[in-house]
């Protein structure tokens, strides 16, 4: 009988893990990870920022959608990749007192018109979206003239030593982490994107230096 290669067997082994923790294990991951108290308690203040017709892009779980001020909100379009955060978005969504749909699956590729949105919203995931740049143009094209981004998201730390350590772990940690970068500077990205940042608080909110570092204000279209 021929011997069946290591390789062979590593490589289907990884396969079907990969598989698996991405179906079964991430999504509650990350809800779990999402859900913590520092991160709620600044849903809590920035979320109610938001008004008329909202676009949320990376919707996930919907931990944003209780927080939304509902006698400010017109309605909310979230698109998210991910089915299984999804399935747990729509279950919170339908106790919503406003309509939210479901309307697409990635940040790359908005299916709504030039100008058609008056904020979106975006929270810890300019980290997973794999051509970020792309999408903040999507962003900045749906977005009205005067209409606002709204985000707080994790990224490139400004200290050179947490820098090297975020750079040298980001391969290891997008492999886990369903895509996500720990090293994206987002404001920069924000800016390069056509958006005129109108306020920014960025700063650690965790000793985990290499994660904690986060970007959080607001943007026009510039
Ligand atoms: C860490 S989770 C954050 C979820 C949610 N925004 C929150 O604050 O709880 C990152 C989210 O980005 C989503 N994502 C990944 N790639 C994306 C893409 N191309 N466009 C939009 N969302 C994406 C993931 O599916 C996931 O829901």
């Amino acid at each position: 009988m021929h011997a069946i290669p290591l390789n062979f067997i590593l490589y289907f082994a990884n396969l079907f893990r990969m598989k698996f923790y991405d179906k079964y294990i991430l999504p509650k991951l990350t809800h779990l990870v999402c859900s913590q108290n520092d991160i709620t308690r600044v849903r809590e203040k920035l979320v109610p920022l938001a008004k008329g017709r909202i676009l949320e892009v990376g919707i996930g779980s919907g931990l944003n959608l209780p927080f939304y001020d509902p006698t400010k909100v017109d309605r909310v379009w979230g698109l998210d990749p991910s089915s299984q955060l999804k399935k747990i978005a729509k279950k919170k969504a339908a106790r919503m007192p406003f309509d939210v749909d479901f309307i697409g699956l990635s940040g790359e590729d908005i299916p709504l018109e030039k100008n058609s949105v008056d904020t979106v919203l975006v929270t810890y995931t300019l980290c997973s979206i794999p051509d970020v740049r792309k999408a903040l143009n999507e962003m900045n094209r749906v977005l009205r003239p005067g209409g606002e981004l709204i985000f707080y998201e994790h990224g490139r730390s400004p200290d050179k030593n947490i820098r090297k350590w975020q750079d040298k772990i980001n391969p290891i940690w997008t492999k886990i982490s369903g895509g996500c970068n720990l090293n994206r500077p987002i404001s920069n990205l924000i800016k390069e994107s056509g958006f005129k940042i109108i306020n920014l608080d960025a700063k650690y909110n965790s000793p985990l230096k290499v994660i904690g570092f986060n970007y959080r204000g607001i943007a026009v279209p510039a």
